[in-house]
């Protein structure tokens, strides 16, 4: 038998790179004939994914590889940077072309299909081109997929644009929620005066010409949605195959993972307070004086990844502070010594995991939510861009899973917001979710079992993934 080769176009971050791949490793330990080639697209400040592709490159028995796509120097032009998103994608057109080629040519195996990634779909004209089914994997949640589908419906079927509603307290009705969902939490790109938002509806529009999509979530966390989006004939078969973790973090540092663990393997079990941020969370000065004081004040065991701010107006992400001292109010290091610890770059998996952490104080990326889920450590919410404040409200309001610190906060991927949330403010959220009598952190628990046994043989998301295979097969022109 031929083998069958699947093609992934993950968009160029790291985390929907490593989630990426960690879908195909489902995939081809599910069908031995299957072999994954994964299309890499580099960005300039992404200085990871030369580490983290090349080990598994190396591997000789994988049947995953990597192939770098060269961008097209001479198509490009100048765009904001954030129409760059889809600019970026469509200069790497050419270069996918040719590898598509290069396999269809190939005598020793058949392509079966393309997986774009949600930023990437622009993609499904090369696989049309060459005749092959296309697919999405989303890396977010079910609920925001409908949220995108629902908006992009709204402008093409209906001729509204929810653009106009800006700041506004209009709640608009969305299938895949439960409870009306305020303007001011969607993803303030949307919004954008450039085009951006036009740019990700005309991306989402895209996945209903798809056979299929794969999505990080898994039945029993976002049961609505699911639901919402199968009843609904006019999007492509959703299967939702999550939670896709990478809890080995591949790009991690050993030293500092072995450091953390070790301070907390000395504290009570769920005593410590866990804050981070996301690979690109950061706070100006002044918000991290407030954090500062509501850690204090609260009295509770801390740890905290605080992050410097990357120069402004470059798009860099954050770093470690060299001097934390600086950073920190006057003689507050000194004070906490005893119950806290300030981290920069957080190994967050090895910590969600250790049983001495009590509550997750987290941006709320899609990521992150399904670590905590999986390791049923409580959060309390605290997004800060992207598609980040619809998750909280999908955690608060639809599933009752998290406290609020401030669910309409807004920075953007590369800068600091202006805003600053207050220190009693976050002290409050803090204390309200430590609280052992709190009914949250049980519902928390139960999902932790609930996304394991997802995953285990017979599971939804194991049987949805099967699903998928078969269709892969069947799809095959
Ligand atoms: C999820 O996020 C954490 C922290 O930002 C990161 O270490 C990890 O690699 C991410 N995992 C995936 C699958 O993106
Ligand atoms: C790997 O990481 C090191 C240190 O973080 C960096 O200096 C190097 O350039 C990276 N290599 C690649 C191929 O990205
Ligand atoms: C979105 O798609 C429409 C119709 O194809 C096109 O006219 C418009 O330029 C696109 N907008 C962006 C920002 O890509």
């Amino acid at each position: 038998m031929k083998n069958q080769e699947l093609v992934f176009i993950p968009s160029a971050v790291m985390s929907h790179l490593v989630s990426t791949v960690e879908l195909a490793k489902l995939l081809i330990d599910r069908n031995e004939h299957l072999s994954i080639t994964v299309l890499i697209m580099k960005l300039p400040y992404e200085k990871n994914v030369g580490n983290y592709t090349y080990p598994q490159t190396e591997a000789s028995d994988s049947r995953i590889r990597f192939l770098e796509l060269k961008k097209d120097e001479s198509a490009s032009q100048t765009v904001s940077p954030i129409l760059f998103i889809y600019q970026f994608v469509e200069d790497h057109k050419n270069s996918a072309r040719d590898v598509l080629t290069e396999i269809s040519n190939s005598a020793s195996s058949d392509l079966v299909g393309v997986v774009v990634d949600m930023f990437c779909s622009s993609m499904i004209d090369v696989a049309n081109e060459f005749g092959v089914p296309s697919y999405v994997f989303y890396t977010s949640g079910a609920a925001m997929l409908g949220l995108m589908l629902h908006l992009q419906s709204l402008r093409d079927d209906f001729g509204e644009d929810v653009t106009n509603y800006e700041n506004s307290k209009v709640e608009l009705a969305v299938p895949t929620y439960i409870n009306p969902v305020p303007v001011k939490v969607l993803p303030s790109r949307l919004f954008d005066m450039e085009g951006g938002g036009n740019m990700f509806l005309n991306l989402t529009k895209r996945f209903r010409e798809t056979k299929g999509i794969v999505i990080n979530s898994f039945f029993e966390l976002e049961s609505h949605a699911i639901q919402a989006l199968s009843n609904d004939k006019t999007i492509p078969p959703v299967y939702p195959v999550g939670p896709i973790l990478d809890l080995k973090e591949s790009n991690g540092q050993n030293q500092e993972t072995e450091m953390i663990t070790k301070w907390l393997d000395i504290q009570p079990d769920s005593s410590v307070v866990f804050l981070c941020f996301g690979s690109r969370g950061c706070f100006d000065g002044g918000q991290v004086k407030e954090i500062a004081c509501a850690l204090e004040s609260s009295g509770y065991r801390f740890l905290w990844s605080l992050r410097r701010p990357p120069p402004k107006g470059k798009f860099e992400s954050p770093g470690d502070y060299e001097n934390l001292e600086e950073a920190l109010p006057e003689g507050f290091l000194q004070r906490t010594a005893e119950v806290g610890k300030v981290i920069g770059w957080a190994p967050q998996a090895a910590i969600l995991s250790h049983p001495a952490v009590g509550c997750f104080v987290s941006h709320c990326g899609w990521n992150s939510t399904l670590e905590s889920v999986w390791f049923g450590v409580p959060m309390a919410t605290w997004p800060l861009y992207a598609e980040q404040q619809v998750n909280a409200f999908l955690l608060l309001k639809d599933l009752g899973m998290a406290v609020d610190i401030k669910m309409d906060f807004k920075s953007t991927s590369f800068e600091p917001s202006t805003e600053i949330v207050a220190a009693d403010l976050i002290e409050k959220a803090i204390k309200h979710l430590m609280d052992p009598e709190n009914e949250i952190r049980k519902k928390v628990k139960e999902k932790k079992e609930k996304s394991r046994l997802s995953l285990s043989e017979g599971g939804p998301s194991s049987a949805s993934l099967g699903r998928f295979l078969d269709a892969l097969i069947d799809n095959i022109p």
